[in-house]
Order: C-alpha cells, then structure tokens, then sequence
C-alpha cells in the first residue's frame, strides 16, 4: 500500500521519467551526453516543472542547475538533493535522473501540502557525471567545485574527437573558470548534500529490503587509452617465434590480471578490473598479424591502497609481458577518482530516517561512483540512499520500479523532514 507521500508522487514520478526517456531515447536505451543539447534540453524540461513549482532557480557556471524552496530561516545553510541528468552512450533511464526526481518529488511535496521547510531545500541537477564520453567522471560537480584541471579539459570526446573545454564552451560555459580551485558557489551554504540513486546491482533486488544506505563510495584508477604495440605481418607467412603480436600480449596481460583479481579477492580485497574498450588499428584486417591494440582500464575499490597496489601490478606486468614478447605497452595518463567513507553521522540520520518512516533499509557499499564523492572529499557531510532496479544499469535494459523508487523519497523526505536546525557536522 502506498503512503500518502507517494500516492502523491506517483503519477508525477512516472510521468517525469517517461517524457525524458522520450525526449532522450536512443534505440532501445537513451543517450544523454553531458553538456550536449540533449542534455540542456532535459534541464530545461525539468526547470519548467521546477518553475510551476515556484522554485528559485539558478545556474552555476559549470551549467548545474539548482532550484531552491525557501525556509523559515533563510541564513542556515541548505538542504541540498539531487544528481546528474547526463547517462552513458545507450544506457537506462534512471541512472542519474532517479536523483533528481526523488529530490523533486520532495519539493513538490512540501509545496503542495503548504509545509515551509526550516532551512532552504535546493535541488541540485548536475551535468556530465558519466566518464563514458571523456574518460573523466563528476565533471559537472568537479567543475562547480572549481577542481577540473587543465588536464582534464583536454580530454578527447570519444568519437567527434573535440576536447571537453570545446563541448563546456560549445554548450555556452566557461571552462576557465572550472579549473580555479575555487568553488563558483558558495559551498558553505550547503549544510549536507543527500544524493538517491538505483543500486545498479543484484543486492537489494534479491531481497525484500528495497533501500540501501551506503557506506562508502568505490574509487577507481582509469587509463582511457594504453596502446600495445607490436609488429604488422603476414597471419600465414610468419611462424609464431618471428611474430610480435600485439593482441596476443593484451590477451595475456588480461588473464594474469584476472588471475591476481581472484587472488585478491581471496585475501579478501575490494576490487573490481574492467578493460571496457578494445580496439585494433584501422587497418587491421584477417590475414594481418595485429601491430597495435588500444585498451582501456577502470580498476575500483573502496581502498586507495588496493587502487595504488592493483594499478602497480598492472604497469609491472605490462612491462614484463612486453619484454618476453618483443611489444610495448604504452600508458596515457592515470585518472584518478577518490574513494569515500560515507560521512557517518549522515548515514545514520538516512537510516534512523528509513526507520521512521517504517521502510525496510540495509546499509551497502556502492561499486559505482556518484557525485556524492566530489561533496564528500571536501568535507561537506555527504550521504546516499539506492533504490533496487533490475537488469544492472549503464545498459539500455535498466529497469527499476517506480514504487521501490518512491520508498527511497520517501526516506530522502523523511530524512529533509528530520535534519537538524543545527546541522550535522
Ligand atoms: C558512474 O556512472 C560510474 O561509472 O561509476
Ligand atoms: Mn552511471
Ligand atoms: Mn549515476
């Protein structure tokens, strides 16, 4: 049976999520590339509701929006709730705008049943959280933190090959002014930063309990690119001992990874090993022993050490695969994102809040990164509530159940409903 709270959401809910996946459909997923049009024309569509909701709405210069209801007490710092409206190249339609929604849903709430919040309460619509277009993840949060770096604004796009500052200039923000080190916000009138998102995997699905509270966040250490290179031959002129075959060696390096993964995980690690992207030359072709392979990697672990001795081990093997082989392995730069610890008071509030409003929770790890790290990792008490989904995410099957969905805003509204005046350090 459903609360008053999400009889209320429900047709809302739904009906949000349906006309953005129509606006933003792509064959049987939907494309939402950060700092796209496609992405600008969600915002908007979001923004309107937001302004039939008498919000206060404002644009930080890294394109993020936040719409604000009003408090009592217009000098406490916000309540701050939200996510990010980009998805990966054909992914689902919940990834990220689940977020937003159930922050949404909140201010609808209060505003349609008249209730004045203490404190502010903003809903935060981030831009381009996905890595999947520049090899670069939380460039939305990042960017209005002030923390991209030069670097990072000359990533290639995965296909039109433009560099992130060109799509932020292109999409009418300065990526100048993302790279200070100084927030374009006021990060100090934020008193917590609460994020929903679905699990993106089988937990919570496999049991009754459709909420989680996280405990922490997975980091990862990427290389967008490592190129091996070999040597081009004829397939059935030259015998295996005259070759220098470029596929092979990855192939190898793969296995021992995957190897030393089990071992790991034997002795008990967090850790996670993908090579997500595999390419041979352009000219590559049947009958041609394959010079060079570009690979990349996405190592994750709640723990920087297992990240720091996992991406050594990788660089070590590399290096002797390639002398055994006569191929060179070589790396572009490392990408680094920080695991979180989940700020404890905060989850603590998120699952006494789930007690209260009698919604089952379990306390989880999150394998995906959020946005909720780039909060965290400035001292900003941060904290997230998943919802179950069904069929993983970052895949165009995602799915998740609207009344699991409401459940995890309902926690989010019970938990706004509940925080104290004086904050949670
Ligand atoms: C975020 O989507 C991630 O790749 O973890
Ligand atoms: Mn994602
Ligand atoms: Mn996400």
């Amino acid at each position: 049976m459903l609360t008053p709270f999400q009889e209320h959401n429900y047709n809302f809910a739904k009906k949000c999520f349906d006309d953005v996946r129509e606006m933003s459909k792509d064959g049987i997923g939907v494309s939402r590339q950060g700092y796209s049009a496609m992405e600008t024309k969600v915002l908007d569509y979001l923004k309107n509701i937001g302004q039939e909701l008498g919000l206060e709405i404002a644009t930080d210069k890294a394109g993020n929006v936040w719409m604000t209801l009003p408090g009592k007490n217009r000098d406490l710092p916000a309540l701050v709730s939200g996510s990010h409206a980009d998805s990966v190249p054909q992914g689902g339609n919940y990834d990220g705008l689940a977020g937003i929604l159930a922050a949404l849903s909140v201010a609808k709430w209060m505003k349609d049943t008249g209730y004045v919040p203490e404190r502010d309460y903003t809903v935060l619509m981030m831009r381009m959280e996905e890595s999947s277009w520049f090899g670069k993840c939380y460039v939305g949060s990042l960017g209005l933190t002030g923390q991209l770096t030069e670097k990072d604004l000359a990533l290639k796009h995965r296909s039109n090959g433009k560099t992130l500052a060109e799509t932020i200039r292109e999409c009418g923000f300065n990526p100048d002014d993302l790279t200070t080190g100084k927030p374009v916000v006021d990060l100090g009138k934020i008193a917590a930063f609460l994020e929903l998102h679905i699990e993106q995997g089988a937990t919570l699905d496999s049991s009754d309990i459709r909420v989680g509270i996280v405990t922490g966040i997975r980091g990862n250490f990427r290389h967008k690119t490592i190129k091996c290179i070999g040597e081009t031959a004829h397939s059935g002129a030259v015998d295996k001992q005259f070759r220098h075959d470029a596929v092979l060696a990855m192939a190898e390096l793969a296995y021992k990874m995957d190897c030393y993964w089990d071992e790991w995980l034997r002795k008990g690690a967090d850790l996670v090993f993908t090579i997500g992207v595999v390419h041979t030359s352009p000219t590559s072709a049947i009958a041609i022993v394959p010079g060079e392979v570009s690979f990349s990697v996405d190592i994750r672990s709640l723990h920087r050490k297992t990240l720091e001795g996992f991406h050594d081990l990788l660089l070590s093997e590399a290096k002797k695969i390639g002398e055994k082989r006569g191929v060179k392995f070589e790396f572009d730069d490392l990408i680094v994102s920080e695991p979180l610890e989940i700020h404890g008071e905060l989850s603590e509030h998120l699952y006494k809040s789930a007690q209260a409003a009698e919604i089952k929770a379990r306390r989880m790890p999150s394998g995906a990164g959020h946005d909720t790290v780039v909060f965290g990792k400035l001292g900003i008490p941060a904290a997230m509530i998943f919802v179950a989904n069904q069929k993983g995410s970052h895949n165009p099957h995602e799915e998740m159940k609207i009344e699991d969905f409401l459940q995890g805003a309902e926690v989010l509204w019970t938990a706004v409903k509940t925080f104290p005046v004086n904050g949670i350090k």
